[in-house]
This record gives C-alpha cells, structure tokens and sequence, in this order.
C-alpha cells in the first residue's frame, strides 16, 4: 500500500474525519492527487453500491434468497472496485450499513484535499493536476473499454475548484432579447466538456508536436486547460462569445504559467468578418445555431482542402459534421463514449 492508500485508509478507519484541520497531511502534491482521485472515486464507488444493493434486494425478494453482503460485494472487486483493492477489507467490514458514512467522509477528505492544495504555489498545484488527469484517464480508459456499471462523468468535478472555474458568474450575464446564439446562460458545469470527454479525446486524436487546437465556444475554458496542462507542447486558442467566461479562463491560464500556449479570445463566431485561423484541430461541443454552424463550417471546409485537419465534437455537432464528412469524403468518424464523443479526420 502507497502513502497515499494508508492515509485514506487510516481516515476512513479512525475518527478524525471529523476534524481534519486537525491532522498534518505530509503529503507530497503527486501523493495528494492520488488521495483527491481516490476520494472522489470511492464516492461514486458507494453510490454504485446502493444502487446496486437494492436490485439485488429487489432481486433476492423475487427469488426468496437473502444474499450476505459479502457475497455481494466480492465479486464486484473484479471490476467495478478494482481500483480500490486496498480497501477491500475496509469495506468488507463497514457493510452495507456504513454506505452513507464512507460517502460523507470521502466527500469530506476530498474537499479537504482540494483546499490544501489551492493554498500551494502554482508548480504544486499543476504537479496536482496533470498527477489527478493522468489517474482520471486510466479509469476513464477502463471505464470505455471494459463493460462495468460505474459510470464517472461527473466525479472529478471539483477539479473545477483549483482552476477556480466559478459558473455562479453566468448570474451577472444580461443576454440581449434580439442575440440568436447559443450561450447556454446559466447551465454551469453541465454545459462543460467533462474530464473524461476530453481526456478522451486527447487520447484518441493523435496529437502531432506543436500542434494547434481552437475550441468554437469554448466556454468556462475546461478543453484548453487539461489540453494545456498535459501537452505544453501544443498551441491552443478558444473563442468565446461570453467575455466573463473569458476572462475566468485567461486568469486561470496565466495562474498556471500557461498564457504563453492557451489564449482565450472574446469572438462572436457568427460574424462573417472574423476569419477562423487555421489549426491542426477544431473542438466542437454543441456550441451554436445552425446559422452560426453552416457560416463557420464553410470556413473550417475550406480550411481543410487546404490542410489535414482533426475535428473532435461532443454532442449533437456530429450531426453536422457527418455531413461534411461524406460530402468531402473525409475518412469515416471514429466514436468513443457511446457516439458522444466523435473525431473526424479531413482527407491528406
Ligand atoms: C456547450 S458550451 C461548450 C464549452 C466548451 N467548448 C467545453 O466543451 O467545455 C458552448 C459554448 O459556445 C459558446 N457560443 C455559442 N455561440 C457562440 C458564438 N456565436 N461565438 C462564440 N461562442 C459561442 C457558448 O457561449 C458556450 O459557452
């Protein structure tokens, strides 16, 4: 067991969940990651075992079995509960009773974890990062690969925390009554790519060296910043119609010591006078009206008669750019994450 598993353990186990200011938490930023990813992953870990407590209840009432919770936890540690072996006895004897107590603790050493490491200088917080991004991709890689009942979209949310992403801004956002776009006013982390959409991505898309990736609508700036973090190699521009959103992003960017590759730009991208630059990658997430789509992909087409291009979409924009793809016969789109998550590769 790492430094990091005997911690969450010796917290689970003992009492001091009840006032962690009260313990030192020595722990280099790579060994708090691992405890933040842990956390957060024991707490979808218990939601997924009420869940599934109660079909086998259901199940058991039909069959007239009554089946041990041991017998119903163990097999689950092939799969689901892989990850955290280390705490296959814990779990064993806290039982189905304690479900609701791990959550609240979990939650609680989470939190914890997060507002440590907001408090440390910035080379801890991105050494805490990229270790939490590179712990996410392989459960999220797992989770795409191997048929199990977890599902992670949402767990690593509070990652959000350390790049300070404060969706409560949409509240001071006033849209004017005749605007037609899309801006999404109000819909907070919902409307973000998740972790794993971009992780994903990331990981399927090939990523030549000193590449450029533009995000359409980039929002709270979620895509620019993991792409950022995990591949400084790389150029990355997001245009954003919102200039608070913006403005959030930028700040996060430079506190990161990443202004000089990720730019976020205030853009209207319905307007026929901006001209998209070119990029090696183009990241679509649902971002607008079909009059903003047809005048932006008319430029992204041309774009690509000129240059290989990767376009990423989440959502419904693969509805569009499938039919880019067979009018221009670009090679057929590779889907991942069930068809939400799809790349499309122009012709050579
Ligand atoms: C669904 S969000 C996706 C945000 C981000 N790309 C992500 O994946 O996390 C779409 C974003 O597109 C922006 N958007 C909509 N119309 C736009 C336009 N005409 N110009 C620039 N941005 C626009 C919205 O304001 C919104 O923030």
């Amino acid at each position: 067991m790492n430094l990091s598993e005997k911690t969450q353990l010796n917290l689970l186990e003992g009492s001091q969940t009840n006032n962690l200011d009260s313990i030192p938490f020595d722990l280099t930023p790579i060994e708090m990651a691992n405890l933040y990813t842990n956390s957060a992953l024991l707490v979808t870990i218990m939601g997924f075992l009420k869940e599934q407590l109660w079909l086998q209840g259901k199940e058991d009432n039909k069959t007239g079995n009554n089946t041990s919770y041991r017998d119903f936890i163990l097999p689950l540690f092939q799969k689901e509960l892989a990850p955290v072996l280390f705490l296959k006895s814990y779990l064993l004897e806290s039982g189905a009773k304690n479900i609701k107590k791990v959550t609240k603790n979990s939650e609680k050493i989470e939190k914890k974890v997060i507002s440590l490491i907001i408090e440390k200088s910035f080379k801890n917080q991105k050494d805490f990062i990229i270790q939490s991004l590179s712990n996410m991709k392989e459960l999220f890689i797992r989770e795409e690969t191997e048929d199990q009942g977890l599902r992670l979209y949402r767990t690593f949310d509070k990652l959000d925390d350390i790049f300070n992403l404060d969706y409560e801004q949409d509240k001071t956002l006033i849209v004017d009554p005749l605007n037609k776009e899309r801006l999404y006013e109000g819909a907070g982390v919902g409307v973000q790519s998740g972790y794993s959409t971009i992780l994903l991505a990331l990981e399927n898309i090939d990523l030549s060296e000193k590449s450029r990736i533009i995000d359409l609508g980039s929002g709270y700036g979620r895509v620019g910043l993991v792409c950022s973090l995990l591949r400084p190699d790389i150029n990355f521009i997001g245009y954003e119609y919102v200039p608070h959103r913006v403005k959030l992003s930028n700040k996060t960017s430079e506190s990161l010591d990443l202004e000089k590759t990720l730019k976020f730009i205030t853009q209207d991208l319905s307007l026929d006078t901006f001209k998209i630059p070119d990029a090696d990658v183009y990241y679509l997430y649902d971002p607008f009206t079909k009059d903003t789509y047809e005048s932006v992909l008319k430029q992204i087409v041309e774009i690509s008669k000129r240059k290989k291009i990767t376009v990423v979409t989440k959502g419904n924009a693969s509805n569009w750019l499938n039919e880019i793809a067979n009018d221009n016969n670009w090679s057929k789109p590779v889907y991942i994450d069930d068809g939400n998550l799809c790349i499309f590769k122009s012709c050579d």
